[in-house]
């Protein structure tokens, strides 16, 4: 059961501003609460405190001998009006940014992970694209601040979970309805991406800097026929995979416009990333339009289907479209218990150290559990759990293994029997 990864490979954790910090910013999730939309009423502005135990975090990121972190910024907090910058917010980002880099951990910043100012969100958002240049000066601003620290970024997270889950099934805000504007926000998506990673590129090159790295975090699920043999199934599965993730991977990578996707005159082929980013967590199982699991199938407290392999095969499809090193920038699971935790943890990494492919980093999903968006703080990711009373941190089990597994550079059998053997998956 051991396993040793190859060098050149590194863990990770990741997260999200919106989902730790707390504060009452001014942004669209913020707004979503106050709407009564969450399911189990809990409130962002409460989350972890993030922002104000930062320290404590990285301290306790670094004793778990983590040195890898994908973290976000908030743009309400440090935009809160048109045309306004908070200067003590960005002054706060730095103290962030400086802390973790001297406790060895090095960063891979995301600029936009799903939450707008509202601001921005009463203008139409990305649904318009006279409001690109919004996000752009962003951008722009936080390479002003923090280029001279960060070297890798997420220009956008999830584009593609972002437009369904706000604009076509209206789940999140601002709670629309529309395919066609969800395909909006995509076409806009990939123009902000492909921009800001031009931008980026040119600034850090005039700051005199010549290793910066840039992609967006590309949410992939794999999308299977429930019966291979059935041609209906077999049809709907390939259009689900092009509308959700096929045409927006191709356009951000390459520039190349595909269906149903916009084309745009301001972007021209190209190869619009320097790493590979993979948030990846399940399989859908299809038989028509709309999502399905696969019975009796390994599952999370979400119900998601559990399928280590389908990490490879998505891996597998992008790298194809342009070869360049993979990040997975999120893999995780809702365990809240965390009773098999350990053992999606050892899979995924299993399968990833089997592959030929050129995975280079792994950032867990998540560090500390956080406020996961509509599910509020009933739906457990972390590997440090969260008492969203006293906001007391305490080392899950599945933390101190990832410890473990850092610190051995894989798996050895001894660890194997001591966190995973005795675990099962729901079904
Ligand atoms: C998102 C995270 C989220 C996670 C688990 C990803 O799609 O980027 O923000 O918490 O999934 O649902």
């Amino acid at each position: 059961m051991e396993f040793k990864f190859r060098d050149q490979f590194s863990l990770g954790v990741a997260s999200a501003a919106t989902q730790i910090e707390g504060g009452e910013c001014g942004h669209n999730w913020n707004d979503w609460y106050h709407k009564g939309k969450i399911k189990d009423h809990s409130n962002p502005a409460h989350a972890t405190d993030h922002y104000n135990l930062w320290e404590q975090d990285a301290e306790l990121m670094a004793k778990m001998k983590i040195r890898y972190y994908r973290l976000g910024v908030e743009w309400a907090r440090i935009c809160p009006k048109e045309g306004e910058v908070d200067v003590a917010a960005v002054a706060h980002y730095r103290d962030e940014l400086n802390f973790l880099e001297e406790k060895g951990i090095s960063i891979l910043l995301t600029i936009h992970h799903f939450t707008n100012p509202m601001w921005f969100e009463q203008k139409g958002g990305f649904t318009k694209k006279e409001n690109l240049h919004y996000y752009l000066d962003f951008v722009a601003l936080i390479i002003e601040a923090y280029g001279d620290v960060v070297s890798e970024y997420i220009t956008i997270n999830e584009p593609n979970v972002y437009a369904t889950n706000s604009f076509y099934f209206g789940e999140w805000p601002p709670g629309e309805k529309s395919a066609l504007k969800a395909f909006a926000v995509m076409s806009n998506m990939t123009i902000c991406h492909i921009k800001a990673y031009r931008l980026i590129h040119s600034m850090r090159r005039n700051m005199g800097f010549q290793d910066t790295k840039v992609s967006f975090a590309n949410h992939v699920r794999v999308f299977d026929a429930k019966n291979p043999k059935n041609p209906w199934h077999r049809i709907c599965a390939k259009l689900l995979e092009r509308l959700f993730q096929g045409a927006v991977t191709e356009v951000m990578l390459t520039g190349k416009f595909k269906w149903p996707l916009r084309r745009d005159k301001e972007i021209s082929p190209g190869e619009y990333c320097d790493f590979i980013a993979i948030n990846y967590y399940t399989r859908t199982t299809v038989s028509g339009f709309g999502d399905g699991t696969k019975q009796d199938a390994p599952k999370n407290d979400l119900g998601w289907e559990i399928y280590p392999e389908g990490l490879l095969r998505c891996a597998e499809k992008i790298y194809h479209i342009l070869e360049r090193p993979i990040y997975i920038t999120e893999n995780g699971t809702c365990d809240n218990r965390d009773t098999f935790r350990c053992r999606y943890i050892f899979e995924h990494l299993k399968v990833i150290t089997e592959s030929d492919l050129p995975i280079t980093r792994y950032y867990h999903w998540c560090f500390c559990d956080n406020f996961e968006w509509i599910e509020g703080e009933s739906a457990r990711f972390g590997l440090v759990h969260v008492n969203f009373t006293t906001e007391e941190r305490t080392v899950k089990r599945s933390g101190e293994f990832y410890t473990r597994i850092i610190e051995q550079q894989g798996v050895t059998n001894d660890l194997y029997e001591q966190y995973v053997e005795s675990q099962k998956y729901n079904v």
